[in-house]
């Protein structure tokens, strides 16, 4: 059945250098490294397909191959596990990519920043509103609830503005975060006034922090071009934001589910332990070895 969302195109930023995983980063994509058996791009993936979305654009840089190649066919892989009849293994390699969507690639050549990443989309993506999804922040939704990005295209069909993904963060946290500040509105959104990234402790407007999961308007693309350089010398996204603010409403989306920052060490081990323990395959069998160690 064709999708009805609002929102059609993905954007996928990967361009980062992901110095935080160092040395596993040198040669492969910090978004390959795999949760359980998955990689954290298709979790990614797979949460915009949820949403009804069905053009995926990968902004790229050096070292990515590996992206393009795992939402391409395995031709030699699916005729091995053809003839082997190994047929549930067969499916899970084919379910990477639906027939229905559709996989674009584009290269940021230097990792100028977010911001400058999600420019790079700019001509496919053109004069619609799209989601952006940072791979390396796995969002889980409640149990039996929709995933996060499809909450938010539901809120973006209501409302028809750009939308940020937020959660409260510990006080200790909120120099990692752009943090956000503005007045309570309908349900679960908040009409943003302020937005800052990276505040000093000190200087935060709120406890409330962005995750990575966004759904923005095109004029965004405008702002970016005229964004100077902020915080680390990158084009932030965040002071984009700011400008479009001034200029459109934008919402914070208290979502309702989990995030597990994937980008850090301590993340990545949080999601790995907690998404064993739920796996239908393995979790009980995970469960019992952690009840054996002596912590
Ligand atoms: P991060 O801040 O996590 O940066 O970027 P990073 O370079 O990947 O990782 P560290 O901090 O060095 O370990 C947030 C997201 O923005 C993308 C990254 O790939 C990640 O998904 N990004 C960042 C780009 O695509 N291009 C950039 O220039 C910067």
């Amino acid at each position: 059945m064709a999708s009805t969302s609002p929102v059609t195109t993905a954007v996928f930023p990967v361009a980062g250098l992901g110095t935080r995983f160092l040395p596993a980063t040198k040669a492969s994509p910090k978004e390959m490294l795999p949760v359980v058996d998955k990689p954290l791009i298709q979790y990614a993936v797979e949460e915009a397909y949820a949403a009804g979305i069905r053009h995926m654009v990968f902004v790229t840089g050096r070292s990515k191959r590996a992206i393009e190649d795992h939402f391409d066919t395995a031709y030699e892989l699916e005729s091995e596990l053809e003839a082997a009849g190994k047929q549930a293994l067969l499916d899970v390699v084919r379910a990477v990519q639906p027939a229905d969507m559709d996989c674009t690639y584009v290269r940021q050549p230097r990792s100028l920043g977010l911001g400058h990443a999600v420019l790079c989309a700019e001509h496919i993506v053109g004069q619609q509103p799209f989601a952006v999804l940072l791979a390396d922040d796995l969002m889980v939704g409640e149990p039996g609830g929709p995933p996060v990005m499809a909450q938010m295209t539901a809120s973006f069909a209501q409302h028809g503005h750009s939308l940020l993904a937020v959660q409260e963060v510990p006080e200790d946290q909120v120099s990692r975060y752009g943090i956000v500040a503005g007045t309570p509105a309908e349900g679960r959104l908040i009409d943003v006034e302020r937005i800052v990234e990276k505040p000093a402790p000190k200087d935060a407007p709120s406890r409330i922090g962005v995750a990575g999961r966004y759904i923005l308007t095109p004029r965004i693309f405008q702002e970016i071009r005229q964004q100077p350089r902020g915080v680390g010398g990158e084009i932030q996204l965040t002071d984009a934001i700011a400008r479009l603010m001034r200029k459109e409403r934008v919402g914070a989306y208290q979502y309702a589910g989990k995030r597990y920052d994937c980008g850090s060490k301590a993340g990545f081990l949080e999601a790995t332990v907690e998404l064993a323990l739920q796996h239908p395959e393995m979790g009980e069998t995970f469960r019992a070895y952690l009840k054996t160690l002596a912590l």
